[in-house]
């Protein structure tokens, strides 16, 4: 198993899979099924402040190749979360990814500083980037100067590494990987949800009743592997990919367009153990491409060829 060791900031993990966040809970339902301590690490729910029940319903709809979701950060808050919801997860040997979100940079502050603390959390995921709450979210996701500025308060409260997780709802994502790598960013989660709508035929009206959702799924696997092949040559930081995994090769994809470790989350609603599955599929792939150890294929797409910078 040593060959799909992968190591990131607070993140040493057995292989480079763990379930994306909001697609895995805080772990219990999965438990039932597999014994956790086969992943990478896990990420879990975004955690807030005071506990949200989330949007009305209808929040999800099918797409041809993904799903549209506007759950909008159910989560029983971040006291509760670490109280009942992470002594769960304690008996695994699963490194925990910490996902954080607010509506104001001292919401943020408040949960990072409480998160960061807790001894079974390696490091803080900041959800800068869900499309699905009205206040706040958005525009910490979209505009480089306020995600940066956010960056560094997070970083100043925070005794566990940052990761910042991308909206891909931007025009220029190098340019805000860039800004939250200046501003201390310890790594980059990428990429989020696209922001998406459906609309049904009977009523005429969008489907959810949000109006409007995060697409993942399938559908956005080219979008996510453009983007981080992009970011990837612009900073130095490493990446956590992520949209539309649903098999070992589309891991190695991923890797190859320059992530270091991979998550998954709409497939595991399709198939709950999708990700054993991939975790002891992998060896077997990299025997047949004749690679030795899996970090051998970070940013293999770009590495050794002349691919034009995009960025910088
Ligand atoms: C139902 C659902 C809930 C999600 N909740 C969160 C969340 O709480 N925090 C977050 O950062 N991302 C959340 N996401 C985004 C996923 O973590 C992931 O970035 C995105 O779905 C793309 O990956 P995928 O195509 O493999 O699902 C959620 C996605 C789904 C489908």
């Amino acid at each position: 198993m040593k060959r799909l060791e992968v190591s990131l900031p607070g993140l040493k993990m057995k292989n480079p899979i763990m379930p994306a966040s909001g697609c895995f809970g805080f772990g219990r339902e999965y438990a039932g099924l597999y014994d956790l301590s086969v992943l990478g690490a896990a990420a879990i729910k975004a955690a807030t402040v005071e506990a949200r029940f989330g949007n009305p319903t209808p929040r999800v709809a099918e797409t041809h190749s993904g799903m549209l979701n506007a759950i909008g950060l159910q989560n029983p808050g971040v006291d509760q979360i670490m109280e009942k919801e992470l002594p769960f997860l304690k008996s695994y040997d699963l490194p925990i990814v910490a996902n954080i979100a607010g509506s104001t940079e001292e919401d943020y502050c408040e949960v990072a500083e409480k998160m960061s603390s807790h001894p079974q959390v390696s490091v803080l995921e900041l959800n800068i980037s869900c499309p699905n709450v009205k206040e706040g979210g958005i525009q910490f996701g979209t505009d480089a100067r306020t995600a940066a500025a956010l960056t560094k308060r997070v970083k100043a409260v925070s005794s566990k590494p940052v990761y910042v997780k991308l909206s891909p709802n931007v025009a220029n994502i190098a340019e805000m990987a860039i800004a939250v790598e200046e501003a201390g960013a310890d790594g980059i989660s990428m990429i989020n949800t696209l922001l998406g709508m459906r609309i049904d035929l009977k009523t005429r009206k969008p489907i959810l009743a949000n109006k409007t959702g995060g697409l993942s799924g399938p559908a956005i696997k080219p979008v996510a592997i453009r983007m981080i092949h992009e970011v990837s040559q612009a900073v130095s930081i490493p990446i956590i990919g992520m949209g539309g995994v649903s098999c070992a090769e589309d891991v190695i994809e991923f890797m190859l367009a320059g992530a270091s470790a991979v998550a998954v989350g709409t497939a595991n609603f399709v198939d709950p153990f999708i990700c054993p599955d991939i975790i002891s599929q992998l060896p077997e792939l990299l025997e047949k491409m004749n690679v030795s150890h899996i970090r051998e294929l970070i940013g293999g797409s770009w590495r050794e060829c002349e691919v034009p910078s995009l960025s910088r």
